[in-house]
């Protein structure tokens, strides 16, 4: 799905990424830990096509993704169908003046024919069905993560990225949330720093350090463990 060549980052003179490796096949649930600032959400962008690397090369099922080939309408659109977002930040990704027509944006965006369906189905998944006459921006942290989470699953994508999709959820909706991720058969990547929810969201495990680099790749079964996790600073 990615490929991830001798990547690297700067960002106003610091190095973000030094020559980073990855590979993430289709299918696959990826959980992606790390403290602040290790560089948990830029690796999203990057695979999300908004940052672009200094040096290296990212592959999307084989083509390199660059910002010229996502210049191309066709290339973009199929990336953005199929590959979604949902950011740290969900003030940013929320602009509708309804939750109803927050769902259905990218849906309308993309031209589908069964936007009102997909609008009803998200919602109700999600238990916003009573907030749809409602302005997303005045709805609670939680509410409005969850209806991030709904416009970006309702595309259906091959690839969800999820950037501490809890972190505003209270524990039933955190439970149900870790249901919904477990049953779609789709890759998933999701970066948190939260150990009690970690081991749920995937299988494979990418520890990031303070410094950006990769120091676990691996299976669940050999990650929570630690000397491990003291060296990324994940516990004290
Ligand atoms: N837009 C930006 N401009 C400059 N530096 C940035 C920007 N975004 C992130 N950084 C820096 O990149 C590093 C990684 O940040 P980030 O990816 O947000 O980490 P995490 O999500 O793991 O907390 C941090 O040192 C941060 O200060
Ligand atoms: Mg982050």
């Amino acid at each position: 799905m990615f490929k991830a060549e001798n990547i690297t980052l700067q960002r106003e003179n610091s190095t973000i990424f030094e020559k980073l490796n990855l590979t993430i096949n289709a299918g696959e649930k990826v959980v992606l830990l790390g403290v602040n600032g290790s560089g948990k959400s830029t690796l999203l962008k990057l695979l999300d096509g908004l940052v672009f690397p200094d040096s290296g090369v990212l592959f999307f099922e084989g083509n390199p993704l660059t910002k010229s080939a996502l210049k191309q309408k066709q290339t973009n659109e199929y990336f953005r169908r199929n590959v979604g977002l949902v950011f740290q930040n969900i003030d940013a990704m929320l602009f509708n003046p309804t939750v109803y027509d927050e769902i259905a944006f990218g849906a309308r965006q993309l031209e589908f024919d069964d936007v009102d369906a997909r609008v009803r189905n998200y919602a109700e998944l999600f238990g916003l069905t009573p907030y749809l006459q409602s302005v997303p921006f005045k709805l609670s942290g939680g509410q409005k993560q969850k209806v991030a989470l709904a416009c970006v699953m309702s595309l259906a994508p091959k690839v969800l990225l999820l950037d501490e999709p809890t972190s505003a959820l209270d524990p039933a909706s955190t439970a149900k949330f870790l249901e919904i991720i477990a049953a779609l058969p789709i890759t998933t990547i999701t970066a948190t720093h939260n150990l009690a929810i970690a081991p749920r969201l995937g299988e494979r495990v990418i520890i990031l350090d303070e410094k950006g680099t990769i120091i676990f790749d691996g299976s669940s079964e050999n990650a929570y463990e630690i000397d491990l996790l003291a060296r990324a600073g994940l516990i004290i």
